[in-house]
């Protein structure tokens, strides 16, 4: 027999799956609860707790409990809702919001005699001490000293592409694809950008072993781990050749690893691991796992470029919000960051499998995809003479938004044949009715076209 306290959160469960409980309306009071089940209202707090903690309601202070955005029933949802595969925010409910709303209010008080001044522009150290110990726990043994505290990894882009780098190398080099973000911080930068090939497979080495050798390249630009926009990662073989490569030929490699907390191989580390740091520009951002309204980033920087890196960010604003770094400081502190990070790992995984399952069942041939181990993205290649944009607009007239590929490369690779969905703000029984309109659609470019 259950207790009271499994009968209150299965009742509860059963009334959202049903739909008696809608998105953002309150949940019925502690004491008709504890009425309905004869039992305390201490028991029906904690069955309320326990919901709250799986982020399946949310409490406001002095009115009550209420049921977290987008936990009613798939069915609830009518066909003509749009589906986002554009978007790259993660889903509101599956962010730490109120822990993060904790740490923001005791960092206010923890911190109110900086915010009424300036901080360093490294980062605070008590901050850069705590991503130190974090680091190390992933194989990279950076000291409170390299680590620079960034607005957001967009930052760093901004600074890296502008500042000056040893050696005489100007020209950046960059995957093609690659994040688009990194490619606007080099085009606003005025820096000559170049593209080497990857695709599901990695890269050619030698091809890049010519360019590290040209002695023209200043840095190379990579993501090694759930690409955007293939979604796909770097075997460790191939990170330790790149990184091997660096060293032989003394060249940067800008490292961003944006979606480092859902990897779940303990062995797959990273390239500044295998570089033991000397060439690699270690690059994190905080948005994906935390939120990116925080704008948090760090950066592990190689001895020599610490200085010219530091004069930069403080020109650029002096330093970083002093509660947003307090907030990131007691939140991974606090072992909070640990915990979340293993359930978002669990939460991504799935959602990936089932999304690559759904691609197995709803694709037939000729529509080729990228197969992810996790993350959050997957590239479609369409078929011969199907147009991504063309797709593209079809599909938003059916309510559906996904990203055209070319937008992640350099004019002269650019081919109109690839599209990239983002499944992280997508439901799992709407990454389902989306894959099969995205098929109808492709089916039907494909015909006509012919
Ligand atoms: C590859 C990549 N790097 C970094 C970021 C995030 O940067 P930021 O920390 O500035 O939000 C994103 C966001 O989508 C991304 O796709």
């Amino acid at each position: 027999m259950d207790t009271k306290h499994e009968q209150i959160v299965a009742h509860m469960i059963r009334e959202v799956e049903r739909g008696h409980i809608r998105s953002g309306h309150k949940l019925p009071s502690v004491r008709a609860l504890a009425k309905m089940f004869s039992c305390s209202p201490n028991t029906v707090v904690r069955a309320y707790q326990t919901l709250e903690r799986d982020d399946v309601i949310y409490p406001v202070p002095k009115s009550g409990y209420y049921l977290v955005e987008g936990k009613g029933p798939a069915s609830a949802r009518t066909e003509s809702e749009p589906i986002d595969f554009a978007s790259t925010t993660p889903r509101g409910d599956f962010l730490p919001f109120q822990e993060m709303e904790h740490c923001l209010r005791k960092a206010i008080s923890l911190y109110k005699e900086e915010l009424f001044g300036y901080t360093d522009p490294q980062g605070i150290f008590s901050l850069r001490n705590e991503l130190s110990r974090y680091f190390h726990a992933q194989q990279m043994f950076a000291k409170p000293d390299q680590i620079a505290v960034v607005t957001g990894a967009q930052q760093a882009f901004s600074i890296l592409t502008r500042m000056p780098f040893p050696g005489e190398g100007r020209v950046v080099l960059v995957e093609q694809p690659t994040y688009f973000g990194f490619l606007a911080a080099a085009r606003v930068a005025g820096c000559p950008v170049i593209g080497i090939h990857r695709d599901e497979h990695g890269i050619d080495l030698e091809v890049l072993e010519s360019y590290f050798r040209s002695g023209q390249i200043k840095l190379f630009y990579t993501v090694p781990r759930f690409l955007n926009p293939l979604g796909t990662s770097y075997s460790l073989e191939q990170k330790r050749r790149i990184a091997d490569l660096a060293r032989q030929y003394d060249v940067y490699i800008v490292e961003d690893d944006y979606l480092a907390d859902l990897e779940e191989d303990s062995k797959a580390d990273p390239l500044y691991a295998l570089a033991q740091s000397h060439h690699v520009i270690y690059v994190k951002s905080f948005s994906k796992t935390i939120l990116p309204g925080i704008r948090m980033g760090a950066v592990l920087l190689p001895d020599r470029l610490l200085d010219p890196f530091i004069r930069h960010k403080n020109a650029a604003d002096i330093s970083s919000p002093i509660l947003s770094q307090g907030a990131l400081e007691l939140y991974i502190m606090s072992g909070m960051y640990k915990r979340h990070a293993a359930r978002i790992r669990e939460h991504y995984r799935e959602k990936m499998r089932y999304a690559i399952e759904v691609c197995a069942r709803v694709f037939g041939s000729g529509i080729h995809y990228t197969c992810p181990s996790s993350g959050v993205f997957i590239t479609i290649r369409l078929p011969q003479y199907v147009k991504a944009s063309a797709l593209q607009d079809r599909l938003l007239q059916r309510g559906i938004s996904v990203t055209n590929v070319d937008q992640h490369l350099l004019p002269e690779n650019q081919r109109n044949d690839r599209i990239r969905l983002c499944i992280i703000g997508v439901e799992k029984p709407r990454i389902e009715a989306g894959m099969i309109v995205i098929e109808e659609e492709i089916r039907r470019l494909e015909r006509r076209m012919r």
